[in-house]
């Protein structure tokens, strides 16, 4: 890669309470689960994370509340080296927080509790205008206003600036607004949101993708998983096949896969390579359990990328 590129995430930040279990109480019921681990997540702050470790500078432009996890996501970003000047504690609200129930399987059910997240608007991303204006690649999800997600789309299409929006959690959008995005990154059931259609295998995301281009979408990339992306722009699709491995926990492997492929991309790497390179290190994220405490250092991803066949 060239200089390390230069990222700013618009976004929320979390605090993760998972809990390893198989079954769920009923009401009125009392069970127990298997394990419990307390970390940093939220989509845009594990998304920042990414980016961070696989080498780029990174700035969030994020809100926490005026409590423990609001000091303490704070204290997270600088020890991950991710820029938090422009994360504002907000008086009277508590910081977001997301329940996480993860099986056996590694299959995940995660419900946001979107707290101070949801006080993030447009009057920050004007705040923040100065880094935005330096940043290579801008990067987005849902867990704050929608107001606030359409407008930094529109701000930096004014100013030139590559932008990613992650749809998630996944919900109906203004298709107009989202056409701002320079690549808009879904998974199959975001993708399903976001066009109306189902998206259960590779032949429903290519017609998904299409529907969602003719929608005036520019550039589409459905992260299938196990079964790894399909990336369509006007000149047709292309599937980039997976990186395999046996899950442990696949909480936070779609914000791996776009910090992960903002850093690639905007430092040099062609769209293809930048895929081919977020696939693998999504799913090393499998490979041990948590959000951000499960993406790997650059070091250990570029062993598995030279051991990967396509490094
Ligand atoms: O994508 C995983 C993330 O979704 C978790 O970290 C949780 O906080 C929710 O935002």
């Amino acid at each position: 890669m060239n200089a390390p590129p230069n990222i700013v995430v618009v976004g929320s930040a979390n605090v993760d309470l998972t809990t390893f279990t198989d079954t769920f109480p009923r009401p009125g019921e009392t069970i127990f689960g298997r394990e419990f681990h307390l970390g940093f997540g939220g989509k845009g702050a594990n998304q920042a994370v990414a980016a961070r470790q696989c080498g780029a500078r990174v700035s969030m432009v994020a809100r926490v509340g005026d409590d423990l996890f609001g000091e303490a996501t704070i204290r997270n970003f600088a020890a991950r080296g991710v820029d938090s000047t422009r994360v504002t504690i907000t008086p009277g609200v508590s910081s977001g927080v997301a329940p996480i129930f993860v099986d056996s399987a590694g299959q995940n059910r995660i419900l946001v509790v979107k707290g101070a997240n949801d006080a993030l608007r447009p009057a920050d991303v004007d705040a923040a205008g100065d880094l935005l204006q330096q940043a290579d690649c801008v990067v987005l999800q849902l867990e704050i206003p929608l107001e606030t997600v359409y407008y930094t789309l529109r701000f930096a299409r004014r100013y030139g600036i590559r932008t990613i929006l992650n749809p998630a959690p996944g919900q109906a959008l203004d298709l107009a607004e989202v056409a701002n995005a320079d690549y808009v990154i879904p998974n199959e059931t975001e993708a399903e949101a976001l066009s109306g259609m189902p998206v259960r295998n590779l032949d429903e995301a290519r017609e998904c993708a299409a529907r969602l281009l003719a929608s005036g979408l520019r550039r589409v990339i459905v992260t299938l998983g196990a079964n790894g992306a399909l990336c369509a722009g006007p000149e047709g699709a292309r599937h980039v096949p997976a990186h395999v491995v046996e899950p442990v926990d696949t909480t936070g492997a779609g914000d791996a896969f776009i910090g992960s492929f903002a850093c690639f991309l905007a430092g040099g790497c062609d769209e293809a390579e930048a895929i081919a390179r977020a696939n693998v290190y999504a799913a090393l994220s499998t490979l041990s359990v948590g959000t951000q405490m499960s993406f790997v250092a650059l070091e250990r991803f570029q062993e598995a990328w030279s051991n990967s066949g396509t490094g």
